[in-house]
């Protein structure tokens, strides 16, 4: 089982900045997912706004063992509370891997720095939705 999961903003891919995330939406970004993924696995994919939400899904994450694609938007650069349940997916055995549509280092100051990333199993970074296929490629490999 692998969760995809989508932090705040995300829902609006397509319509927010498409110089910066492209033309396609969230459902296209789903329905490349599953695509991706095939028969090789369950996956499944959601966004939210909240970071309460967000970190509930992680939790459960731990608790069903799944591993975990997570983009997570702005809270990538600010918010410890999705690191440490971040953390408890990697410190529990399963595969995190952070994602990133844009290249956050080719860009404004305060995206440079992810608390994120230091708790992942790895990143993927600046190659549009194809960082989200990456990412589950290495998960499945
Ligand atoms: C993002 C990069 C973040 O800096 C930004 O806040 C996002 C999207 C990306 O996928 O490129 O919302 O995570």
């Amino acid at each position: 089982m692998i969760f995809v999961l989508n932090g705040p903003n995300l829902g609006r891919l397509g319509v927010r900045e498409p110089d910066v995330y492209g033309a396609l939406s969230l459902n296209d970004l789903a329905e490349s997912c599953s695509a991706w993924v095939g028969e090789r696995a369950e996956v499944v994919v959601r966004q939210t706004d909240d970071e309460a939400e967000l970190i509930g899904w992680l939790h459960e994450a731990v608790d069903v063992g799944a591993d975990v694609v997570l983009n997570p938007a702005a809270f990538t650069h600010f918010s410890y509370a999705v690191r440490d349940a971040a953390a408890m997916v990697t410190k529990g055995g399963l595969r995190l891997v952070e994602v990133h549509i844009s290249n956050p280092y080719a860009r404004e100051e305060f995206r440079h720095y992810s608390v994120v990333g230091p708790v992942a199993t790895g990143t993927v970074a600046g190659f549009g939705f194809d960082s989200y296929r990456l990412a589950l490629s290495a998960l499945l490999d």
